[in-house]
């Protein structure tokens, strides 16, 4: 049995006696404790991460003020259209490892006159500087979500990380804030989330817990909270399982801070030299990438025990602002860029892992997948002046519903998703109730070739209707591309019943559904 503790309890294999010859279809159930309430998950988990690495920033978002793409103000139009529809909450900048190298005051400015540096990081290219600070927050404010700006911590001083912190929301007779209005800009802008470095534990500073934790304390000290601006510190967590980081930096600095960091990608092969290919893979690959992207579960409990230590009424939320599903760059691109396409399987990996944050919204308060476009587990992909949604997109519009929904907490038999001689689980769902009290359930069938029976039952609530959308296709690696930008999209889902107490549904193999019952 594995069992979230607010979220979903899930009963594992044996339970329906299937073996993994026979499946043909599973039989599954499963509670929803309407009755029972629980935390409230944040919308910021439905976050996505925008860095100056390959075609994300250039091309999938700035292409000059005079550039035949249509844009406002040298930002394409098309990419913050999809944004906003996707409700995006908060977008993270400038990284990732290009925060640690970036220094605010080259960005700001004439354009023309800004100088340009070189992008170690990601593919040795020229970075001009021509988005900086000022295009970064009028994106946010064209798209209608929350900043997320990190800082460098890892290559910058102490007082160029304070000057920006005042140059961004310094409302007085100030030398950063009388540059910002003559910059153009009368008016203090209001950041919320500031991260404190990123991966100090690696292209960050390669530095230990304990030196970080001293310096993140440090640089906290100098960010100031300016007029009524407030600033929700983040401290860089650890990556994976690096559960030594989460204690140190917990009773070192746990008191200095409102977040902390985790990062978390899903590698197929679990090879970082070999990753494998995001459009060409069996099913032992689709399994072997469900598998590392359920790990999420055990790095979340693990994590969150260790806060609830010396947290335990958990005002200090897990941020998990770097996760997603990390390929080799498709073929002739270059390797630098991280550009991959994505694919059904995707899809799934999405729709597990917002399940998994929506169980653990009790401790996590933000999620970043990576990266918004062009970049590892992308929602767009662009090529010039055309623009693709892909399969992820899909599922995160999906489950917009969630936003700032509570909780509802829920229990799970499902049979188990047997290959040869690995299994995982076959379903992944939460459930939630929004402010009209109308119940949202998220499904997904982690098999590929067996539908999968439901038999739900909601307790404390007496549902008169259901209805759904349904995200599948009839190969596993199915994806959009700019000649067939909708061969992955969601349709109407016609295989849900009201029943006794409930409801019953069929969920078509690799599926993502998303139910409505009312
Ligand atoms: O998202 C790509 C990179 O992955 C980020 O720059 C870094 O923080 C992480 O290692």
């Amino acid at each position: 049995m594995m069992k979230s503790k607010r979220g979903v309890t899930i009963l594992l294999a044996g339970l329906f006696a299937t073996s993994a010859f026979a499946q043909t279809i599973t039989t599954n159930s499963l509670v929803i404790h309407a009755d029972q309430k629980g935390s409230t998950i944040s919308r910021m988990i439905y976050g996505q991460f925008s860095e100056h690495l390959g075609r994300c920033i250039y091309e999938g978002i700035w292409v000059e003020p005079d550039s035949p793409i249509p844009n406002t103000r040298g930002i394409r139009n098309d990419t913050v259209a999809a944004l906003k529809a996707l409700k995006v909450p908060v977008l993270r900048w400038p990284g990732g490892c290009f925060a640690d190298e970036y220094h605010w005051k080259d960005g700001i400015g004439p354009r023309e006159k800004r100088p340009s540096i070189y992008n170690s990081h990601w593919g040795g290219v020229v970075e001009n500087n021509h988005f900086g600070t000022h295009e970064f927050l009028d994106l946010c404010e064209q798209v209608g979500c929350e900043p997320y700006i990190c800082g460098n911590l890892g290559s910058g001083s102490v007082q160029e990380m304070m000057e920006w912190v005042e140059y961004m929301t310094g409302d007085s007779d100030s030398p950063m804030a009388n540059l910002r209005r003559a910059n153009g800009r009368k008016d203090p802008w209001k950041i919320k989330y500031f991260g404190v470095g990123n991966e100090s534990w690696g292209c960050g500073g390669n530095m230990t817990p304990e030196f970080y934790a001293d310096n993140y304390r440090r640089y906290n000290t100098f960010l100031k909270n300016y007029g009524n601006n407030r600033l929700f510190r983040i401290a860089c967590g650890p990556n994976d399982s690096n559960y030594r980081w989460t204690e140190v930096l917990m009773s070192a600095a746990g008191r200095q801070m409102n977040g902390l960091s985790l990062h978390y990608y899903t590698i197929p092969s679990g090879n970082w030299s070999r990753k494998g290919s995001a459009t060409q893979f069996g099913e032992a690959d689709w399994q072997a990438t469900l598998k590392s992207a359920l790990g999420m579960e055990t790095l979340l409990e693990r994590h969150s025990a260790i806060m609830d230590k010396t947290d335990p009424e958990k005002r200090v939320g897990l941020m998990v602002d770097e996760w997603g599903v990390w390929y080799d760059v498709e073929p002739g691109t270059n390797p630098g860029f991280l550009y991959q396409q994505n694919t059904l399987r995707d899809a799934l990996v999405a729709g597990v892992t917002l399940n998994l944050f929506n169980q653990h919204c009790d401790r996590v308060k933000m999620a970043n997948i990576a990266q918004a476009i062009n970049v590892l587990q992308a929602m767009l992909l662009t090529d010039k002046e055309k623009m693709v949604v892909t399969p992820t997109y899909h599922v995160f519009q999906m489950y917009s519903v969630h936003q700032d929904a509570t909780l509802l907490p829920s229990e799970l038999k499902c049979e188990d998703y047997v290959l040869r001689d690995q299994k995982i689980p076959g379903l992944s769902v939460s459930a939630s109730s929004d402010k009209s009290e109308t119940i949202h359930l998220t499904l997904c069938n982690l098999n590929p070739t067996c539908p999968a029976i439901i038999n739900g039952q909601i307790q404390g609530v007496s549902a008169k209707t259901v209805s759904g959308r349904v995200l599948t296709a009839a190969e596993m690696n199915a994806h959009n591309t700019f000649d067939h930008a909708d061969a992955v999209k969601p349709e109407p889902f016609n295989e849900a019943r009201i029943a006794a107490n409930g409801f019953t549904a069929k969920l078509p193999p690799k599926s993502v559904v998303v139910l409505e019952l009312k």
